[in-house]
């Protein structure tokens, strides 16, 4: 059955209940990654990856990293959304062909681009512009495990330093999110509440 998304967004939950043994195979990673593919990002720079641990001991040494919360155990699969701060040096010629190919820049326009792409930023800056852009990959690959009768939790209590170590992550890499990954144990704890529609409103 076909889940409107509607109801979509109302039945995912941040998962603290998982079943045993499970493993996501190539196909089902791969089909979540499909789902991500599609999320907006500045210039269209795409600038995030994600990577899947399965091991035991991928799993017992991020147990450590994140701050030995169980989920990290009983998963049994971890993603890590890692984010490129420096996707526009990197990237800026793929970038920078796709719009010219595709949006038929005039050379004013591709010039202003390409200086734009490749602007020296403070680091803090090039982080929130990624953080930013990972983070709404992240949310579609939560929604995505939803659709496809996986479970989910994203983390943010991790040792980012610890993880950028161990994954073997380069300067210009950064630990976005850790995602929890497996299948439903069974019923979760109440959802928390939520803030009134008028709470939203500013
Ligand atoms: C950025 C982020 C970081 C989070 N970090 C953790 C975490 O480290 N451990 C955890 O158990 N849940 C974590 N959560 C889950 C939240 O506690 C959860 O989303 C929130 O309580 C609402 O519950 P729900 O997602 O089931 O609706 C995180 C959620 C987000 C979005």
């Amino acid at each position: 059955m076909v889940m409107e998304f509607k109801d979509l967004v109302q039945s995912r939950r941040s998962v603290h209940n998982f079943a045993p043994d499970f493993k996501v195979n190539k196909t089902t990673w791969y089909k979540l990654l499909e789902y991500v593919r599609n999320t907006p990002s500045g210039y269209n720079a795409q600038p995030w990856k994600f990577q899947l641990l399965q091991s035991e001991e991928d799993i017992e040494a991020l147990h450590k990293i994140c701050l030995n919360q169980d989920i990290v155990k009983t998963a049994g699969n971890l993603v890590v959304v890692i984010g490129d701060i420096d996707f526009g040096k990197n990237e800026s010629d793929r970038i920078l062909d796709e719009w010219q190919e595709y949006r038929a820049l005039t050379p004013a326009k591709a010039a202003g681009l390409k200086s734009s792409l490749e602007k020296e930023r403070e680091t803090w800056k090039k982080r929130e512009m990624v953080i930013r852009n990972a983070s709404l990959a992240a949310m579609t690959f939560l929604y995505a495990a939803e659709d496809l009768g996986l479970a989910a939790c994203p983390m943010m209590g991790v040792r980012q330093l610890d993880l950028k170590r161990y994954l073997g992550l380069a300067d210009n890499e950064i630990a976005i999110m850790v995602i929890a990954l497996g299948k439903s144990g069974g019923e979760e704890d109440v959802r928390l509440p939520r803030k009134s529609v008028e709470d939203l409103e500013r």
